[in-house]
C-alpha cells in the first residue's frame, strides 16, 4: 500500500490576532514532489516551520512516517529524516562548496578528541563522505565550483548548495522552501530538473 511520508491534519497557527494557518490539512505520498503554491504572506513558510518543529501549532497533528511528530524539537526531526532549507539561504559564506556539504554529515567520527589522534578510526568516514558529497555536486551542477567559497556563488547555486546540504543528512523527506525566488526561469527549470533526478536517484 502507498503510504504518505508525511500527513497534516487541521493545522493552525496564529501570532497574535493574525491567522497564519487555519485548519491546514495536506498529504505528500512518497517518491513524490509535491509543490506547495500561494501568494507572498499566505503561510507557506509558516506551514514548513510548523512541520520542522520551529513552531508548535496552536491545532492539528504532523505525522511523519506514520508517527505523530506534533511539536517536536527540530533537532529531533533531523536525526529522524527531516531536512529543510530555507527562503534566504543560510550557508557557511567562508566556506568552500565541499566544505558546506561536509559540515551536514551526520557521523563524524573524527571530531571525538580521542578519535582524532587515531586517524584509523576516522579516514575511511571521512573518505565516504567526500565521496557522498562529490556524487551530490554532481548531481546538482555544482562540480565546477566545489573549491568556491560561497559567497562567490550566484543566487541558484546558493540554493543548489543547500539542497546538497540537506541531502548529506540522508533525509528521507525534504522540505524547500521557495527553492527558485529569485532566480531566472532558465535556472529555476534547471533547480527542478535537478531536484527530479534526485528523488529518481535517491527515491
Ligand atoms: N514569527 C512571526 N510573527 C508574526 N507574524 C508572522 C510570523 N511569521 C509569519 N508571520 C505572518 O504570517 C503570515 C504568513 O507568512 P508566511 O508564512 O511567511 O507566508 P509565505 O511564506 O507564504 O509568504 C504573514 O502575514 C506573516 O507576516
Ligand atoms: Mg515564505
Amino acid at each position: 500500500m502507498q503510504t504518505n511520508i508525511l500527513s497534516v491534519q487541521g493545522i493552525t497557527k496564529s501570532f497574535g490576532d493574525l491567522h497564519a494557518l487555519d485548519g491546514i490539512s495536506l498529504d505528500v505520498p512518497r517518491q513524490k514532489v509535491s509543490i506547495l503554491i500561494g501568494p507572498n504572506g499566505s503561510g507557506k513558510t509558516t506551514l514548513i516551520n510548523v512541520i520542522s518543529g520551529i513552531y508548535k501549532p496552536d491545532a492539528g497533528k504532523v505525522r511523519f512516517n506514520e508517527k505523530d511528530v506534533t511539536g517536536s524539537p527540530p533537532y529531533q526531526l533531523y536525526q529522524m529524516g527531516m531536512a529543510r532549507t530555507f527562503q534566504i539561504p543560510a550557508l557557511f559564506w567562508k566556506l568552500t562548496v565541499l566544505e558546506n556539504l561536509l559540515v551536514a554529515e551526520k557521523s563524524n567520527p573524527g571530531e571525538s578528541f580521542l578519535n582524532s589522534l587515531l586517524k584509523g578510526r576516522w579516514i575511511n568516514s571521512e573518505t565516504r563522505s567526500v565521496e557522498k558529497a562529490s556524487r551530490m555536486l554532481g548531481l546538482l551542477g555544482l562540480s565546477r565550483v566545489w573549491d568556491q567559497p560561497c559567497y562567490n556563488l550566484s543566487g541558484g547555486q546558493m540554493k543548489l548548495v543547500e539542497i546538497g546540504r540537506a541531502l548529506m543528512s540522508n533525509a528521507q523527506i525534504l522540505l524547500l522552501d521557495e527553492p527558485v525566488s529569485g532566480v531566472n526561469p532558465t535556472l529555476a527549470h534547471e533547480i527542478f530538473s535537478r531536484i527530479l533526478r534526485l528523488r529518481d536517484e535517491f527515491g
